[in-house]
């Protein structure tokens, strides 16, 4: 089983028009056509939304996305036009709001693997391969790979996984020339994220970006470089050979998985509401993401 505990119902504001409820984010459209993308404090965990919100988690992630699109703009354009909150929107929307224009998405997960984990280490165990590339022997679950991979996915249906795909697969889904720029483009973002949370002392195991076309141009889309979209685990914690502890939602999955929660996350029952303090530190945890890898003071 998997899907919502509660899903919301769409907030209604004059002039805009709701298009989707994510597991995370919910999506309209203004009169000009532009998307706007509403960050709400939903967490998800083993394929569940759970139903209890991290207090200010969608703003934190939205800050942090909106750092990391100043950090890249020299190496992809974004989709950002503006922060405004439309008017009429709830007051609760500032900070997490991100009025985005509107792309031709390519449909393509376009994912990069620094470390061996997740999907890629259940296709390496089988093959020695992670979407079809060769990797070395000997890799273990954490392993820093030999160098950064492009391993996309195709989008699933909601409550899906993707799917990975080879690169000779997206070639021929999307064409040669845009498949080769997919690839730079996500091994160019990746590696540079990479170096600057090295500096913070965290590890960019692996990322997940979107791109769509504005005319001719592949823009970067969607959110970038939150822990919602990528992996990151504190360096001095990194151990080859076992998971890694997850930066943000550790105390949310042990919880669940523990006595305390009496759930049975293979059964048909959805997850039970999180504890206070369960919130309170993984809420602390994006805030320490965040702070982390922006320098700044999180208010
Ligand atoms: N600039 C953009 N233009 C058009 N679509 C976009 C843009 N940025 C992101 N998207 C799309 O918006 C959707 C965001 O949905 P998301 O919040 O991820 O929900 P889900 O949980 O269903 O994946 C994705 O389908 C993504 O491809
Ligand atoms: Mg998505």
């Amino acid at each position: 089983m998997s899907g919502f505990v509660e899903k919301p119902e769409p907030v209604q504001v004059p002039g805009l028009t709701h298009l989707h409820t994510g597991k995370v984010r919910d999506l309209y459209q203004n009169a000009d056509g532009d998307l706007i993308m509403v960050a709400s404090d939903r967490t998800s965990a083993y394929d569940w939304v759970l139903p209890t919100e991290i207090p200010d988690k969608g703003r934190v992630l939205t800050q942090l996305s909106l750092w990391w699109f100043d950090q890249l703009a020299d190496l992809a354009p974004h989709h950002v036009i503006s922060t405004d909150v439309p008017p009429g929107a709830p007051a609760d929307w500032a900070g997490r709001t991100l009025v985005c224009s509107s792309l031709t998405m390519v449909p393509v997960e376009c994912v990069a693997r620094g470390y061996l984990t997740g999907s890629g280490l259940v296709e390496y165990e089988q093959s020695r391969t992670v979407c079809g590339l060769a990797l070395p022997e000997g890799l273990v679950n954490g392993s820093e790979l030999p160098a950064p991979i492009f391993t996309p996915a195709t989008k699933a249906a909601v409550g899906d996984h993707d799917e990975n795909v080879s690169y000779e697969e997206v070639a021929r889904q999307v064409g040669a020339e845009t498949a080769a720029q997919l690839r730079q483009l996500t091994l160019a973002v990746y590696s540079r994220a990479r170096d600057i949370a090295r500096e913070r002392g965290l590890i960019l195991a692996d990322t997940k970006f979107e791109f769509g076309f504005r005319g001719d141009r592949l823009t970067l889309a969607d959110e970038v470089l939150t822990p919602d979209s990528s992996r990151f685990w504190p360096a001095d914690q990194w151990q080859p050979g076992r998971a890694q502890p997850s930066f943000d939602k550790q105390f949310v999955r042990d919880w669940l998985t523990s006595p305390a929660a009496a759930w049975d996350r293979t059964g048909e029952q959805p997850p039970p509401a999180l504890p206070q303090d369960i919130v309170e530190r993984t809420r602390a945890k994006y805030i320490e993401a965040y702070e982390r890898l922006t320098g700044h003071t999180w208010s």
